[in-house]
């Protein structure tokens, strides 16, 4: 029997293992499923396969299903393993369920029926990660803390408007991901191995039953493509990336005492019973790591690839469902340890008052008394030269007369009265003052809501 000799041929042998997907598709059984369903559905419709046949197939598909990927035969991959089982159940005929497609199509729309609901998850995570921030920073808008550059204490800020910022930062981390989405969802179904079928096939109707928005139309392309899942982990990338800068903040914030976790965010030491980590954090941050590897890894397989199917195409798409899955846990433990965390008023506050940090404050004050701005932050950078630590208003006010007296030979008071100087060094009127379009005072964070 010519069959059993072919089959046997290639079964695979010692590397059948190395070459079957079967594990790893346990993903895509139930995309399989719904694809198989809606191509027999359309061969009955068009009369490419008979009403009885097509009846069987689903009714098998049906136990299929019920029965799991963990009840599927051997085989190569899921998409073998379930024709199989179909055939078990219903005998040769539930082979005709393979007419006028090839597994390259089927694939390629497995993965794009998968990853659709995985990106619609991921949007879903950043949606209420952005609710959760909003919300947060709306009950800090107020609380004044240190900004950094350079991890330095820079110019003081709010928790509201930092948490903002971020928030700002996920609303194009999700629009990047729907943009992806729009590419994700598109049928390749009927384009068989790469070069179409002379059956009388519906594409369009096909897609129209999996809730594809159109098709990829040229066969060759549809078989092929896979820069949908470069996108979406090149999303998926970004986002994590977002993310681990938010957990890397909170985890120098509780260090310092800014920010305390709530228990179910941190964890202990097994061994120094006194300790508190911030792991969620540290974990949050490294799923960057493994997002930015996976996307390499992805555009590494795909370079170079010659048209149309070749099975280098089988070790792809595991990253990027492995990206989503983690970016997805990783935005909703991010957004749970801001919605929980305490910010400690009180050392934020004496922490923006340390350093000098409204010293720009100060300089941009003696601008506007028409100094010109590198006249004035040199006379103020040597007075925070002077300082040295010394921290209270009037030893500062001090040094700053001393500065102007050798940078512009006159008393700051010619420029300044003392009082606006001595406000401009309170970090509250500092950050009420910048008060330009996304700053951080109270009435330019409301105009930003408002938008
Ligand atoms: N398991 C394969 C994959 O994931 C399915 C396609 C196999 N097609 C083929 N011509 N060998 O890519």
């Amino acid at each position: 029997d010519g069959d059993v000799v072919r089959r046997e041929r290639f079964s695979g042998g010692p590397a059948r293992s190395f070459m079957s997907s079967l594990a790893a598709d346990e993903r895509i059984f139930a995309a399989d499923v719904a694809v198989d369903r809606a191509h027999v559905v359309m061969l009955d419709e068009r009369d490419v396969i008979d009403r009885t046949d097509a009846a069987a197939i689903l009714e098998a598909l049906a136990d299929v299903e019920a029965a799991g990927h963990v009840a599927l035969p051997d085989g190569e991959d899921v998409h073998a393993a379930i024709e199989t089982a179909v055939i078990e159940r219903v005998g040769e005929r539930g082979g005709r369920m393979h007419t006028a497609r090839s597994r390259n199509d089927e694939v390629a729309t497995c993965i794009r029926y998968r990853l659709r609901a995985d990106v619609l998850d991921a949007v879903e995570a950043t949606i209420e990660a952005r609710e959760a921030l909003a919300e947060v920073a709306e009950r800090h808008a107020e609380t004044v803390m240190p900004g950094f550059t350079h991890l330095q204490p820079a110019q003081p800020t709010t928790v509201g408007h930092y948490l903002a910022s971020y928030g700002s930062a996920l609303a194009r981390d999700t629009e990047r991901l729907l943009d992806a989405y729009g590419r994700v969802n598109r049928s390749p179904l009927g384009a068989a191995a790469f070069a179409g079928t002379p059956f009388d096939i519906d594409r369009e109707r096909t897609a129209e039953l999996l809730g594809f928005e159109g098709l990829v139309e040229n066969s060759m392309d549809a078989v092929s493509a896979r820069d949908f899942l470069v996108e979406t982990t090149a999303a998926v990338a970004a986002l994590s990336t977002t993310l681990s800068g938010l957990a890397e903040d909170l985890v120098v914030f509780s260090n310092r005492g800014y920010v305390e976790l709530d228990d179910a965010y941190a964890s202990t030491s097994s061994i120094m019973p006194q300790k508190k980590n911030p792991d969620t954090m540290e974990l949050v941050r490294g799923t960057a790591g493994d997002a930015a590897a996976g996307l390499n890894a992805l555009l590494s397989i795909l370079k170079g690839l010659p048209r149309a199917y070749n099975r280098d195409l089988q070790r792809a798409h595991p990253h990027a469902f492995e990206a989503v899955d983690a970016v997805r846990e990783a935005t909703t433990v991010a957004a749970g340890a801001v919605a929980t965390a305490e910010w400690d008023d009180s050392s934020l506050s004496a922490a923006a008052s340390t350093g000098f940090s409204t010293a720009t404050g100060v300089a941009d004050l003696l601008a506007m008394s028409g100094i010109p701005f590198r006249t004035a932050h040199e006379t103020v950078a040597l007075a925070a030269e002077s300082l040295e630590g010394e921290r209270d208003a009037s030893a500062t006010y001090a040094a700053l007369d001393a500065a102007a007296e050798e940078t512009l030979g006159e008393p700051l008071e010619t420029h300044v009265d003392r009082e606006t100087v001595e406000a401009a060094l309170d970090p509250e009127e500092s950050v009420a003052s910048r008060n330009s379009v996304g700053g951080p005072a109270l009435s330019a964070v409301d105009a930003a809501d408002a938008h």
